[in-house]
């Protein structure tokens, strides 16, 4: 499987970037890395320590949009410490972001590999995915499928009451994602917050022992704290790796083929994901809407892989 992850990291975008790296089915083509939980710099950065962390300073990481396509950019530092990556103590990775736009490396990879062989994962604002799509809109017919990381229905909002937080900082490159035409997954809250990171499955990352998974012990270990104290919780929601255990186990996960739009003018509102799960409307159901996951299998996915990491 050729994957292009989209990403702002995050501690749990770490996580999906092991999960992709220690899975040898999945052929990492290269990271794009976009302005969201903290600004462009750091996330770029942090997806070159993630990497090295695992032991491939090979991978292609490249810089795209450093804030929202008609907005300011809101970030998370209260979630995920000043760095984004906060936890482990974090270093000046040993090799170079590539040349180049990440949206340029979006656009070429899309439409120079064979149609309908390049899976894109964004866990990020849609920043980056949006601004490919009006460069280059033939790209829509080529990619194999957009699995993302991003809204909300029955579990509704986590920045605000009504949003996620992907969406919610992006949300008209999230309308123009999800009017794209190409096959879409999207990974809500819903899923995410039956992943949760407790004490005995962060004991058993803990368990491995090698040098990926002691970084991750330590970024999940400062990350859960916040949703801890929010929802009175054992660990927390580890949002982003499900979007990349849906490609490796999608067996693992149930849901229904619905129309999701995106509620981009209401201040209330702002980055609502209005999915019709009922089917109440006519309109194209344009999104596979994942709703529920076996939790269990996906920690055991998670902990086998990451075991792989060099
Ligand atoms: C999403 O927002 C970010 O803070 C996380 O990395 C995840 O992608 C969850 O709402
Ligand atoms: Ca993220």
């Amino acid at each position: 499987m050729k994957v292009i992850i989209d990403t702002d990291p995050g501690q749990d975008d770490a996580a999906a970037i092991m999960l992709a790296l220690g899975s040898p089915e999945i052929d990492l083509l290269g990271i794009t890395a976009v302005a969201g939980n903290v600004p462009l710099a750091l996330t770029e950065r942090n997806a070159r320590i993630i990497c090295e962390m695992s032991g491939r300073t090979d991978i292609k990481v490249f810089a795209g949009a450093d804030r929202p396509l008609s907005r300011p950019l809101v970030t998370a530092e209260h979630v995920h410490g000043k760095t984004g990556l906060d936890g482990p103590n974090l270093f000046e990775p040993s090799f170079q972001l590539q040349d180049g736009h990440a949206v340029d490396f979006i656009v070429d990879t899309l439409m120079n590999e064979a149609p309908e062989t390049v899976s894109l994962c964004p866990i990020g604002p849609l920043t980056n995915i949006a601004l490919a799509l009006q460069k280059e809109p033939a790209i829509a017919g080529r990619i194999q499928q957009i699995v993302l990381m991003g809204g909300g229905y029955f579990a509704q909002g986590n920045i605000t009451p009504s949003a996620e937080f992907n969406i919610f900082v992006d949300p008209e490159a999230a309308a123009e994602v999800f009017a794209c035409g190409a096959p879409l997954v999207m990974m809500p809250l819903d899923v995410t917050h039956k992943v949760m990171t407790t004490k005995s499955r962060v004991d058993r990352i803990r368990d491995i022992d090698n040098p990926a998974a002691r970084a991750l012990v330590e970024m999940l270990v400062f990350y859960e704290r916040f949703d801890e104290e929010k929802y009175g919780t054992d660990g927390g929601p580890l949002h982003d790796p499900t979007t990349i255990a849906w490609l490796l186990r999608p067996e693992l996960f149930q849901g229904r083929m619905c129309n999701v739009e995106i509620e981009t003018t209401s201040k209330l509102t702002r980055g609502a994901t209005v999915v019709d799960w009922w089917g109440v409307t006519k309109r194209r159901k344009n999104a596979l809407v994942l709703g529920d996951v076996d939790a269990d299998g996906f920690f055991d996915l998670l902990i086998e892989r990451v075991a792989n990491l060099g």
